[in-house]
């Protein structure tokens, strides 16, 4: 990356805007516009992050920028994404990049339109351990995947706008989908709540892998005693588990397996019907580097150069359908295929949702 000099906007100066702000301002040629419309948060930003300029004013900031890191609210991301990516800029927006398929849908729109990259901060898809799960899967290594098992749990930060699927599961769908090559074709949901009115605290997604089929299951949870960061890939030569909570040893591979000895007779049979393997539990090392900084860099880059993000808006649409399609599983008690229009009836309401968002319906 050239050490050219790059004016961006962190736009949300809340938990997670502050550590945008403070890795951008760590990477050399960056100066940093925090946009807050939160005066004390401003204040905080004053002291967090001393030299980027701050304002509450967005349109303001859209003049002087080239690029804007949307870390605001999630029913937000909408409205300020489109600002930015009208006024030309290049948008990192956090997850999920929206709060429907519509207005996910016209983000991207929007973006293709003023040929502009626009990038979704799917943060575990730039992290080495996922890396390096993947690496395991795509070499053999596990064998045959037989699923995949997710779980992120603890006492969480119970959010305004949205429930416990549509605040966690996007990590997990997304590392789902890095590490598979492939999109979930359907889903069914549980969720339930526990505290207050609002929203679910905990829930359980079952998908199903649109080509091979495999099933992988994600567990969310704000109300759990323990914190948990868990991804497990069960193959049927390894299994391997994913601890984001642990400084060494994230990855470990258990060489152990179950193989079937079943011979098809009569289930009265006094025989097992597997066998058991057990070997070493392994622990590959994994060079690691703080995954926010490496996705904030590669925004940079795209900001510069113009290139096409790893993570495009496209992926943020497919998590956002996932979410979608969640929300008509848990409605209907049944499992829902995830189709191009959930959240979306029609085409009309591409054009509602841009005509809401201030844009040109065309
Ligand atoms: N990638 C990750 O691992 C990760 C982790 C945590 C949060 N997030 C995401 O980051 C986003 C922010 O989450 P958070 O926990 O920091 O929220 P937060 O509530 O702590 O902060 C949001 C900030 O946005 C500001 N804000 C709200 N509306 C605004 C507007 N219209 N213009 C300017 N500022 C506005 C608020 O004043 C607040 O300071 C969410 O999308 C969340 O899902 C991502």
């Amino acid at each position: 990356m050239s050490h050219q000099h790059t004016r961006l906007a962190v736009v949300g100066y809340g938990y997670w805007g502050a550590k945008h702000a403070r890795v951008l301002s760590s990477v050399p040629g960056v100066d940093l516009v925090v946009v807050d419309n939160d005066p004390g948060r401003r204040e905080e930003a004053r002291w967090g992050c001393p030299n980027a300029d701050l304002t509450g004013d967005l349109a303001a900031a859209l003049d002087f920028v080239e690029g804007v890191v949307v870390a605001t609210p999630p029913r937000t991301h909408g409205e300020i994404a489109h600002r930015a990516l009208r006024a030309g800029k290049p948008v990192l927006v956090e997850k999920p990049l929206a709060t429907s398929t519509s207005v996910a849908r016209s983000l991207v729109d929007t973006a293709a339109e003023h040929g502009v990259p626009l990038m979704v901060g799917h943060t575990f898809e730039y992290n080495a351990a996922v890396w390096k799960l993947r690496e395991m899967i795509h070499s053999g290594e596990l064998g045959r995947v037989l699923y995949i098992d997710t779980a992120r749990l603890n006492l969480g930060i119970y959010q305004n706008d949205v429930d416990v699927i549509w605040d966690l599961a996007p990590h997990d769908l997304s590392i789902i989908s890095f590490l598979m090559g492939e999109r979930p074709g359907s889903v069914a949901a549980w969720a339930h709540r526990s505290v207050g009115a609002r929203h679910a605290d905990v829930a359980y997604l079952r998908l199903q892998l649109e080509q091979s089929l495999i099933p992988a299951f994600v567990h969310v949870s704000w109300l759990d005693p323990q914190k948990v960061r868990r991804v497990t890939v069960v193959g049927d030569r390894k299994m391997a588990v994913y601890n984001d909570l642990l400084d060494e040893d994230r990855i470990r591979i258990y060489d152990i397996g179950v193989d079937s000895t079943d011979p098809g007779e009569p289930v009265d049979t006094p025989a097992m019907p597997v066998t058991y393997r057990t070997g070493d539990i392994v622990s590959p090392h994994v060079v690691f580097r703080e995954p926010l900084l490496v996705q904030d860099t590669h925004f940079i880059d795209c900001v510069r150069t113009g290139e096409r993000p790893s993570t495009p808006g496209e992926s943020g649409l497919d998590v956002v359908r996932v979410l979608s399609a969640s929300d008509a599983a848990r409605k209907s008690g049944h499992e829902v295929a995830v189709r191009e229009e959930h959240g979306l009836l029609d085409g009309r309401q591409v054009l509602l949702a841009r005509a809401q968002l201030g844009g040109t319906p065309s």
